[in-house]
């Protein structure tokens, strides 16, 4: 029978044989997958893995703080932390095209990560020189969907480059250990509730891996990323005040960063940005529909976004499903 205890116990044991006394290596990025993977291989083969958070500072409030806090409390896993906001900032400067957006957020994605590698081995083993192989495993927290759209090929690093983001430098060639990939969503929350995952990782909804970055519809600067970061932070809390949680798939909240509109507050004459809420409801975020939101959670979206985020006069609501629309806008 299927228990969450039975399934992670045989898991742990599955990742003690493949691993022996390697090292290993594994990208956190806050979402449940790649959490549920870490806190697996960590109860199975302990401080042989280091777990690597990049903040490239296109999180949502609180993001960095929950994976600080939270889940190396939870779990005491072996966390490094590499700030990098200042180079993704960089690295966007100027950029306005969604998918060169996305291409430079993978690249700069990818240099962290290596050298973070490096920076690991060096520190565990004392040994010296850049190139040398870094670490032999790498975690992934690919579940059996993705297996099934991949093809199936066992162990291949067979990358949805959509999905991938935080993911995985192909010429560093670590062998990969995707210990959840017989498992679908709801067991890989069940198995992270059995490993001490905290609750809200656990539930939480998905985030695409370049983040706020494809939310902002224009260039992406700090200034925009704050004020996305507030009205996101706004709708989040009131939908789950709401209890709406688990209803809505998620909602991406895009800063239309290069349209201004009219518009009247106090005794003046505003001229600021539009915010999109783009709640929808999916099983699989192939296909998606627009959530029926009820009007009042909606009301106290717009009121609270429009005054507590200056510069933002105006929400609007996507009523658009999946076809036509993706669900993120870029
Ligand atoms: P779209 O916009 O294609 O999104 O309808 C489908 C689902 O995928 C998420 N998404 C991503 N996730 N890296 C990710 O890890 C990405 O580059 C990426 N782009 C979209 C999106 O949030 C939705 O859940």
């Amino acid at each position: 029978t299927w228990t969450s205890g039975n399934v992670v116990e045989r898991l742990v044991e599955d990742v003690r044989a493949t691993v022996g006394e390697d090292r290993v290596i594994c990208g956190l990025s806050g979402g449940v997958d790649s959490s549920v993977a870490a806190a697996l291989v960590q109860r199975a083969v302990g401080d042989q893995l280091t777990c690597v958070f990049v903040d490239h500072g296109l999180l949502r409030e609180g993001e960095a703080q929950q994976v600080e806090e939270d889940f190396v409390a939870a779990t005491g896993v072996d966390l490094v932390v590499v700030d990098a906001r200042e180079r993704f900032l960089g690295a966007l400067a100027g950029v306005t095209d969604p998918e060169e957006k996305r291409k430079a957020i993978g690249r700069e994605f990818i240099r962290v990560f290596e050298q973070a590698a490096r920076d690991i081995v060096h520190s565990h083993d004392g040994t010296a020189g850049q190139d040398d192989h870094p670490v032999k495993w790498l975690v992934q927290g690919t579940l059996y969907p993705d297996v099934v759209e991949s093809g199936g090929g066992a162990g291949t690093a067979n990358i949805k480059s959509h999905h991938n983001v935080g993911g995985l430098p192909e010429d560093l060639q670590f062998q990969l250990i995707e210990p959840l990939r017989t498992l679908f969503k709801d067991e890989v929350r069940q198995v992270g509730l059995e490993l001490g995952v905290p609750e809200g990782i656990v539930w939480r909804q998905p985030f695409p891996g370049p983040g706020l970055g494809i939310r902002i519809v224009g260039e992406v600067t700090a200034e925009r990323l704050a004020l996305l970061r507030r009205a996101d932070a706004i709708a989040r809390a009131e939908l789950a005040a709401a209890g709406l949680d688990r209803d809505i798939w998620q909602c991406p909240v895009v800063l239309l960063a290069d349209v201004r509109s009219v518009g009247v507050q106090g005794d003046g004459r505003t001229y600021g940005h539009p915010v999109v809420l783009r709640p929808v409801s999916s099983e699989d975020a192939m296909t998606a529909d627009w959530s029926r939101v009820p009007y009042d959670v909606l009301a106290r979206i717009s009121s609270r976004i429009t005054n507590e985020v200056e510069d933002v006069n105006r929400v609007v609501l996507d009523v658009t499903s999946k076809p036509p629309g993706t669900i993120e806008w870029e």
